[in-house]
């Protein structure tokens, strides 16, 4: 059932362009209107909402973290995301304008169901994604709308968070358009982009073999950190998550603005940085105090990886490796950018001699709270 692969975990994180072309087919009309898997509650349910939580553990509580940029841009709803193992263990103020997005692949992670059921005591909406059809979650919710990556097998989740970051954005226009859209040419704008990102996935996988290489001459060294901004930040966590769990290294993630803050002083000759760099394109600078981050870091001997936007040659001359990803809009980069960091984290755990699909002490599903 590995279908050739070595491992159930290359043959997921080939599947994505798959699985997102998957999980869009059929989910927009002709005139652009989204419509989610199963509905209890009414349009004016969701009109009336004046607060969004998302709620998650792990993977998908990433997914959820770049939600939040594109749900607050596009409904102007203020969105907070939390960890559901953290959520109903501090009093959160909710009531029945409240809609709490639950994001759970298995659909069976106690935590989350926990958080969940507080959250409908306090009479909040519910509104899960999910990847099991029928599973806890979406049973127990006011709204679904299921990812279809298929069946994840490998415990560390690739497909199944490039589905989330889908249906999270197809969630953030469905809630736009029911509100009355402020931004009605972008939302059709972006639905193309969502259309055609499986190709540029695709593009992105075909591309792999120097960061497969990269690993292999990395695999070992520890600490590695992973930087980045806006909704680079939330995939610089997951690049780091995915090399801890897979590859048993001290792997972490930071938002690129607070390296002087602190972890700059982790930064030794050597000590691999990898750098997800906003689009030059994209609004309020980013990009070039990204790039000075790079001149940071690289100036305390840091081996800079930075994955960056087709064309922008302006952070060649200060990082030792670049990995280009096709141009799309900065809400949308998590997709393409995620994706060399997964390939990163398995190469490394394969060079390493790990079970690959079955890391140590963690379960596909976590049913305990
Ligand atoms: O099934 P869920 O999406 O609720 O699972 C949440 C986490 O346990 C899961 O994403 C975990 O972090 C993965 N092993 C990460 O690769």
């Amino acid at each position: 059932e590995k279908g050739g692969y070595e491992h159930f975990m290359l043959k997921e994180i080939e599947e994505q362009p798959t699985a997102v072309r998957d999980t869009l087919r059929g989910r927009f009309t002709a005139t652009g209107e989204i419509a989610l898997d199963e509905v209890r509650l009414s349009d004016q349910d969701l009109r009336d909402t004046d607060k969004v939580f998302i709620v998650a553990c792990g993977t998908s509580y990433h997914a959820g973290l770049v939600a939040k940029y594109a749900i607050e841009h596009w409904t102007r709803l203020p969105c907070e995301v939390e960890l559901a193992s953290e959520f109903r263990y501090r009093d959160p103020v909710l009531d029945r304008s409240t809609l709490v997005i639950v994001i759970s692949q298995s659909g069976e992670t106690m935590d989350t169901i926990m958080a969940l059921r507080h959250a409908k005591e306090q009479k909040a909406r519910v509104l899960a994604i999910s990847n099991t059809v029928g599973s806890t979650i979406p049973r127990e919710s006011d709204a679904v709308l299921y990812t279809r990556a298929g069946l994840e097998v490998a415990v560390a989740s690739t497909k199944a968070f490039l589905t989330q970051l889908v249906a999270c954005y197809l969630v953030g226009l469905h809630l736009a358009q029911i509100r009355g859209v402020k931004y009605a040419d972008e939302v059709a704008a972006i639905l193309d982009e969502l259309a055609a990102m499986p190709e540029k996935i695709q593009t992105v996988l075909a591309a792999m073999d120097p960061v497969r290489e990269l690993a292999r001459s990395l695999a070992g060294v520890q600490p590695v950190l992973f930087i980045g901004r806006h909704v680079g930040y939330p995939v610089a966590l997951e690049g780091a998550l995915k090399l801890k769990e897979l590859a048993y290294l001290h792997a972490e993630g930071f938002a690129a603005g607070e390296l002087k803050h602190g972890p700059i002083s982790l930064i030794e000759d050597g000590t691999p940085v990898v750098v997800i760099v906003p689009s030059p394109r994209g609004r309020g600078l980013l990009h070039d105090k990204v790039v000075s981050n790079i001149q940071e870091v690289k100036a305390r001997g840091a081996k800079v990886i930075a994955v960056a936007e087709d064309g922008d040659t302006a952070v060649v001359p200060h990082a030792d490796e670049v990995v280009y990803v096709p141009v799309v809009p900065t809400l949308l980069a998590p997709l393409l950018t995620a994706v060399p960091l997964q390939v990163f984290a398995c190469e490394v755990a394969g060079a390493l001699g790990l079970e690959i699909d079955q890391p140590r002490n963690l379960a596909k599903s976590v049913t305990v709270e």
